[in-house]
């Protein structure tokens, strides 16, 4: 997945956010964050060109499935053209309809939800439904993940975080340009 593609797309749709993709570094200090031996569905929210999406097939075992929700049409094309992996689903869609999209493809939970969306560009109503509807649609245990760059966000996720889900820790990678702030939201 080209670099350049994903950097031609930033310049025309304000809800990428970030200008570049994230970096080796930060997709390694996320996904330390899963256990792939107990993982049977992952949902990635905004995966891009497929950074995370390719490390995850990489790790994920061969009857487990990844189901990625990315709302950018040119990324939904990338993604289906270059990854061909029978373990993925790549939906045109808003991450705030993870349950009527879990439904369609018959499944009622996730293990785990990973989310690249720029919360802090989203308006608060749209905010607080996607984090309502992933907490819903994650089994007990399951943990949402979410990454933010220092400059698309103040650690405003936090609070929001706190209000649904019963433990919220925060991490950083200072190796990512820019840095990442890493939340880790157990149900
Ligand atoms: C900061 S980029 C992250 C891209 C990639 N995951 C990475 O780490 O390089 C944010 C992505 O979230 C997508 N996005 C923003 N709002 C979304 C929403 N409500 N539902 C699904 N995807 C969304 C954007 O189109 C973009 O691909």
């Amino acid at each position: 997945m080209s670099t350049l593609s994903y950097v031609r797309n930033f310049f025309s749709d304000k809800y990428i956010a970030s200008i570049t993709p994230t970096s080796d570094f930060g997709v390694r200090k996320v996904c330390g964050k899963i256990d792939f031996s107990r993982c049977g569905l992952i949902v990635e929210y905004g995966p891009g060109t497929g950074v995370f999406t390719n490390y995850l097939l990489g790790k994920m075992g061969l009857d487990s499935l990844l189901i990625t929700i990315e709302r950018n049409a040119n990324f939904v094309e990338v993604l289906r053209r270059k990854i061909g992996d029978p373990r993925l689903i790549v939906v045109n869609g808003c991450a705030s309809n993870i349950h009527d999209i879990l439904e369609e493809f018959g499944k009622t939970s996730a293990d785990y939800v990973i989310s690249g969306i720029p919360f802090s560009f989203l308006p608060d109503h749209l905010k607080d439904r996607i984090l309502r509807n992933s907490f819903s649609a994650l089994r007990p245990g399951g943990k949402f993940l979410a990454y933010q760059t220092f400059y698309q966000s103040n650690n405003h996720l936090k609070f929001h975080l706190e209000r649904i889900f019963p433990s919220v820790l925060v991490e950083y990678e200072m190796l990512n340009l820019p840095p990442l702030r890493i939340y880790e939201a157990r149900k």
